[in-house]
């Protein structure tokens, strides 16, 4: 039993470690499928995201009226925009030299940069749009493989539909409240 037990404890340390690593091997023998990895992952993504827009941005650009979120928020000493926030955390996972990566794309992309690149990505995307649901596929990427996720990214607060209807660069004027503006895409290397 104790030898059992100790086992047990080490499959959970390697596959946590595998979360940091991306590594596969521990966390298929501690039964978690990439899958379970990638909606946790974008589980504590769409939390924060959601937390940010909603408490920081909405309420204190759209309620309140206290400060304004831009682009140039260095410039214009204002909140860094709900994107820009994502955007650096996804840099700084890769800067620690995470296995995984994850973006916010878009068919309707304010900045360019964000448009869908992969046949995996466009597809996902518009199956995200028509679906609302997530979207999950195996890709091979200069040869190597991963399991690459997408999440509808939905808009959870006005602040999100004012500002993209209303942004120069905007190819799309029309959103509305709970339509999917975008993707998450989340990549895990597999073994
Ligand atoms: C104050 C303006 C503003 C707000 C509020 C805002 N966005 Fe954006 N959004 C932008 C800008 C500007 C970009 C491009 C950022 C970059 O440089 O990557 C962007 C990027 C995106 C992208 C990636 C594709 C693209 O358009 O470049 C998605 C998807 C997106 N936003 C959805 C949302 C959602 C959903 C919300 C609300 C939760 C939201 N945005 C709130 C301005 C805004």
């Amino acid at each position: 039993m104790k030898r059992l037990s100790l086992s047990r404890i080490s499959t959970v340390l390697a596959a946590a470690a595998c979360l940091a690593c991306g590594g596969a091997l521990a966390q298929a023998a501690a039964g978690w499928s990439y899958k379970d990895i990638a909606d946790s992952l974008h589980m504590i993504m769409e939390s924060d995201r959601t937390v940010y827009t909603r408490l920081i941005v909405n309420r204190l650009q759209n309620e309140e009226k206290v400060i304004k979120a831009s682009e140039h928020w260095k410039d214009d000493k204002a909140l860094v925009l709900p994107a820009q926030m994502f955007r650096y955390g996804a840099e700084m996972v890769q800067e620690k030299g995470a296995g995984f990566s994850y973006a916010l794309l878009s068919d309707w992309a304010v900045n360019k940069q964000n448009a869908p690149k992969t046949a995996v990505e466009k597809e996902g995307l518009a199956a995200v749009v028509k679906s609302g649901a997530p979207f999950y596929k195996e890709e091979t990427l200069g040869g190597k493989k991963f399991f690459t996720a997408v999440y509808p990214d939905k808009a959870v607060a006005k602040a999100c539909i004012v500002c993209h209807n209303d942004h120069k660069d905007s190819p799309k004027r029309d959103f509305k409240m709970g339509d999917v503006m975008g993707g998450v895409v989340l990549r895990l290397p597999m073994k």
